[in-house]
């Protein structure tokens, strides 16, 4: 299947791994390009600039594949060094960057001179349409049921993608809330180039996080995510755990006068905990309202194949009946 996306970064499928902390490791990366998508090492889960350039190198032995880095731009204790990682894309040969989190426009001369094609995850039409204004190459359009930042504005994919392709030139993917082949198919059709997916990508063999993680995704439904951080303009959307609800607690406690310390034990240093040694009550960590669609723990190559084998019997079949 060829789409604007996959023209823009030169994959087999249109299919993207977005960046995810602690998950987004050079393993997840590689199985991804691999199986003909484009995985996203996360840029911050590396410690350091150094760090980074490692991952890449390591990435880079593990696939001949176009992968890509994530830069997040969030409210964070310490500013990280984004020139130094920035040079470490660019020096590594990476030429796809996922950017998220505020507007990239002052990385972009720098990326867009080393040939990087950028992709900017918002979770709006107006932030989409500020990504194109600054001369991003593509939008990651975010839904409120994705996992981690779906923004403050509460627009469910079924809205926010037709919405898109109302206002965008540059091409765009959807993103939250996508796990199989009937996904990617409504996405085509309400004008995306093809898919984002974030959750659904560390339910499988590769994905180098502790079993557990694996597991609590496959036992949960639908109904199993929560909203943390609103009144703090942060808002994630977190797998619901004892640490959630006490950190829920807390929110409608204190209400507006809540400070970020005041949640801190539930939120920071906590993916490492979760993702590596699989204490699942460590902390809030992100998941998407689309672990209610996750059955089984597939190698991304079978994800993948299983996804364009789906949305290729759709198109041809059940769709084409309806055209005849
Ligand atoms: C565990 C986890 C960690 C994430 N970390 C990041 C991150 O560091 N930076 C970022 O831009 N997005 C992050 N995301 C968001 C994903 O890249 C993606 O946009 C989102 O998961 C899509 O929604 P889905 O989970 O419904 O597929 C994270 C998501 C998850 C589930």
């Amino acid at each position: 299947m060829k789409t604007r996306i996959t023209e823009l970064f030169g994959i087999e499928h249109p299919i993207i791994q977005g960046g995810m902390h602690f998950v987004g490791f050079a393993e997840m990366a590689a199985a991804v390009s691999n199986a003909g998508g484009l995985g996203i090492i996360t840029g911050l889960t590396q410690r350091t600039p150094d760090d980074l350039a490692a991952e890449i190198a390591r990435c880079r032995a593990m696939t001949d594949k176009p992968f890509g880095v994530n830069l997040t731009f969030l409210p964070s204790l310490a500013t990280p060094d984004y020139p130094g990682y920035i040079k470490a894309i660019i020096d590594g040969g990476v030429k796809a960057v996922e950017t998220a989190g505020n507007n990239p426009a002052k990385w972009l001369p720098a990326m867009k001179e080393a040939g990087i094609k950028v992709i900017h995850k918002c979770t709006s039409v107006r932030h989409s349409l500020k990504a194109e204004s600054i001369g991003c190459d593509a939008v990651s359009v975010d839904g409120f049921e994705c996992g981690g930042h779906p923004g403050e504005d509460d627009v469910p994919n079924f809205i926010l993608l037709p919405r898109a392709a109302e206002e965008l030139t540059i091409p765009f993917v959807a993103s939250g809330g996508v796990a199989n082949g009937k996904q990617l198919v409504a996405a085509l059709a309400m004008g995306a180039e093809g898919i984002n997916m974030g959750t659904r990508f560390i339910a499988t063999v590769e994905a180098p996080v502790h079993d557990n993680v694996k597991q609590a995704i496959l036992n949960a439904s639908e109904l199993d995510t929560r909203l943390v951080m609103r009144p703090l303009r942060n808002t994630e959307r977190v797998l619901n755990n004892p640490a959630v609800e006490r950190l829920l607690a807390k929110e409608k406690e204190l209400g507006a006068a809540i400070k970020f310390e005041d949640i801190i034990e539930e939120v920071a240093g906590v993916y490492p905990k979760i993702m590596k040694d699989g204490t699942m009550e460590a902390g809030a960590w992100s998941c998407g309202m689309v672990v209610g669609l996750i059955h089984d723990i597939p190698t991304c190559k079978d994800l993948i194949d299983g996804i364009m084998a789906e949305a290729h019997a759709i198109i041809t079949g059940r769709l084409a009946r309806f055209a005849a």
